[in-house]
């Protein structure tokens, strides 16, 4: 459930017409809802209320500022991938002991930076990363927190560029060799072990994948115990699916993860955390995008947008669906047309849609992509010198730009000149 919903005939975000922010903002934005990320946060917070736990928003899904203080402020803490990620997170006001750091590359800078500044646990994807971690804490005169992340060898049943858990992606290490790694980092001066880590992918629609996973962890805290390891802790990743049609899609909900994790790991008295992005933030944002043309193709006619796939990437990067609707309600015995619905980039991969059934629209309306709030703004790009896409935010009756849009000269001052030229 969101709070996008039609009132009187016109799309609201929480008390706020769209169309007055569209007024007031420009086209296009992304626009969060705060109750929906709030109400979205509270519901894993609630399905692991069993238990010790902590829910790590995995910040990569959105990072702006004002998004990562009404997490924080909420009591969640933050799995961040990146030097740049850990200093938004501490600069969000959230404490290094709430902030995980995952990644299969962390430099040594980075490692360092989380070691000065705090950090609750590295979750660690390979060897030589380990060795890093060591050096770097021993040379600070610190012990770094560790968990291992493990590769269940898992099958996600998700879009082949955001499934991690198999033993052909590039992440963690294989379980099968578990044992051997916990050894040598009880052995590593700058470690300290204190439990393990998974994460098999994103976007599951289907709790079966991470069941199959949590048991191998459940079964492998056992054997790191026998062998003499302290594993208090289990950060099982993120990954939930949220449903992006209205139609029948109705993958699971938090509780019901929750009680699955319970099932699975409950019994070993370990300290819970979860690395959730999308299912907290994905539909807590759209994308507010205005129509500029109605071109009439050959065989097919054209909605051309403001928005582009600079703005939001998913449906050309993963062929993601997001429903498409107008501002304005649309008659409920309107008769639809199949349109294509397109950016205004220069490659014809700049498609949002194509043969999509669409109300009467003319040249001016405003339309939203739903579901947009997860891996929408973080990953827009300013190609085509189009601006960066900004952002606002609205509480109740009220709303606030939380990222600007970049004016021409802005972007282009970010270039210097050599001086030979
Ligand atoms: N933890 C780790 C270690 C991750 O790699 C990810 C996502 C998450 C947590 C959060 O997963 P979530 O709960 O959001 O599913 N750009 C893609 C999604 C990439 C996901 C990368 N890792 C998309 O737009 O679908």
């Amino acid at each position: 459930m969101d709070h996008f919903l039609y009132r009187d005939g016109a799309l609201f975000a929480e008390e706020v017409p769209v169309a007055d922010i569209a007024a007031a903002v420009g086209t296009p934005f992304y626009l969060y809802s705060t109750a929906t990320l709030v109400r979205h946060f509270r519901l894993f917070d609630e399905a692991l209320a069993w238990g010790p736990h902590l829910v790590c928003y995995a910040m990569k899904a959105a990072s702006n500022q004002a998004i990562l203080k009404t997490l924080a402020a909420e009591g969640a803490g933050m799995d961040v991938v990146s030097g740049g990620e850990y200093a938004r997170a501490k600069a969000a006001g959230v404490p290094g002991e709430r902030i995980v750091f995952s990644g299969v590359g962390k430099t040594r800078e980075e490692i360092r930076l989380a070691l000065e500044g705090g950090i609750r646990q590295f979750n660690v994807e390979s060897e030589p990363e380990m060795a890093a971690i060591s050096e770097v804490a021993h040379s600070l005169g610190a012990v770094a927190p560790i968990t291992v992340r493990v590769n269940p060898d898992v099958d996600a049943k998700t879009h082949a560029k955001i499934a991690t858990g198999k033993s052909e992606n590039k992440f963690g290490i294989p379980i099968a060799r578990a044992r051997e790694v916990y050894a040598e980092a009880a052995r590593l001066p700058g470690l300290k072990v204190i439990g393990i880590d998974v994460h098999i992918g994103s976007q599951l629609t289907d709790l079966a994948p991470f069941e199959l996973a949590y048991r191998k962890v459940a079964d492998l805290t056992g054997v790191l115990r026998a062998d003499g390891h302290e594993i208090t802790r289990l950060d099982l990743g993120g990954g939930l699916g949220i449903p992006y049609t209205r139609s029948n899609e109705a993958p699971p909900l938090p509780g019901d993860y929750g009680a699955l994790i319970q099932r699975t790991v409950g019994h070993l008295g370990c300290e819970v955390e979860i690395e959730p992005g999308r299912l907290i933030v994905g539909n807590a944002g759209i994308l507010v995008s205005r129509v500029i043309y109605v071109k009439n193709g050959e065989g097919r006619d054209f909605l051309i947008l403001d928005g582009a796939m600079n703005d939001l990437i998913r449906p050309a990067m993963y062929d993601a669906h997001h429903e498409i609707v107008p501002v304005t309600e649309p008659e409920v015995a309107v008769e639809l047309r199949p349109f294509d619905i397109v950016g205004p980039v220069c490659e014809s991969g700049d498609t949002f849609a194509r043969g999509r059934l669409m109300p009467p629209l003319a040249a001016g309306d405003l339309v939203v992509f739903r579901s947009a709030g997860a891996y929408g703004a973080v990953m827009a790009s300013e190609y085509n010198t189009r601006p960066l896409v900004p952002e606002v935010m609205v509480k109740g009756d009220h709303f606030a730009v939380i990222r600007s849009r970049p004016t021409f000269d802005d972007i282009i001052n970010r270039d210097t000149i050599p001086e030979w030229l």
